[in-house]
């Protein structure tokens, strides 16, 4: 597969194609060791070694991004007012256009997947496929078997959608409790809302988990790392 070397480089963080242009006059790049000047000459990254200043170039076309998302961050590309999960990006990574892959809310912390492989973020995301999500939950009240049972058999929401089983978790319980909830739906406000139906409130909520990607507990609130060519190759494989 050929591209242009000033999108080529342009894709891999080396400016704009306006930048990326002037760089190319320069006579720092080359492609298999020979001096290319024209933004239009096309290169097979696969196959061709471009290097900029003697560095090689290594392309990749995907990038495959885990984020402990903050809270106070939307999860869209852009907004004319809020901060979104991109802003949070070195201008490197977002150079591939990396969207989220679902969304969290406002205030919901956790792991966020960021790609531009669109067949990875639709196998993710298709309702069809069921992905388990597991949430970390604090709850004003106590939380008892009978929500368990509740949560199993599905919760009635507000707009009278019922929702599939889901599993609860209680890690610790009283007037504030401590829960992990598995949901394999994306409704809106779905925890939230779940909660609700069951006269409780969520007050802290952080995603830990998504199909078989686990939160790195090593990224602090606000980082992000890519993800190890085992993570990638293991959320391909997932099955539901
Ligand atoms: N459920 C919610 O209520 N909010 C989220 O951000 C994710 C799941």
């Amino acid at each position: 597969m050929g591209l242009r070397i000033d999108k080529m480089l342009a894709n891999m963080g080396y400016g704009t194609r306006k930048e990326v242009k002037k760089l190319l006059k320069s006579g720092v790049v080359k492609i298999d060791g020979v001096i290319v000047k024209d933004p239009k000459t096309q290169v097979n990254p696969s196959e061709q070694v471009v290097t900029v200043r003697g560095e090689e170039v290594e392309y990749k076309e995907f990038i495959y991004l885990m984020m402990n998302k903050p809270p106070g961050v939307i999860s869209a590309t852009e907004d004319i007012v809020e901060e979104t999960v991109i802003d949070l990006l070195e201008e490197e990574d977002r150079a591939f256009a990396p969207f989220p892959v679902g969304r969290l809310d406002k205030d919901t912390e956790g792991l966020l997947l960021l790609t531009n492989d669109g067949q990875l973020a639709h196998q993710l995301l298709s309702p069809k496929k069921h992905v388990p999500k597991t949430y970390f939950a604090v709850i004003d009240g106590e939380v008892t078997e009978e929500d368990i049972a509740s949560f199993r058999r599905g919760v009635v929401l507000d707009d009278g959608y019922e929702t599939k089983p889901a599993e609860l978790v209680i890690l610790k319980s009283g007037l504030r409790s401590d829960v992990e909830v598995t949901i394999t739906e994306g409704k809106f406000h779905q925890v939230k809302r779940m909660f609700r139906a069951l006269g409780k409130r969520v007050v802290y909520l952080k995603r830990i988990q998504m199909g078989p990607l686990v939160l790195d507990p090593s990224l602090e609130v606000g980082e992000y790392r890519e993800l190890t060519d085992e993570e990638v190759e293991m959320l391909k494989q997932f099955r539901p």
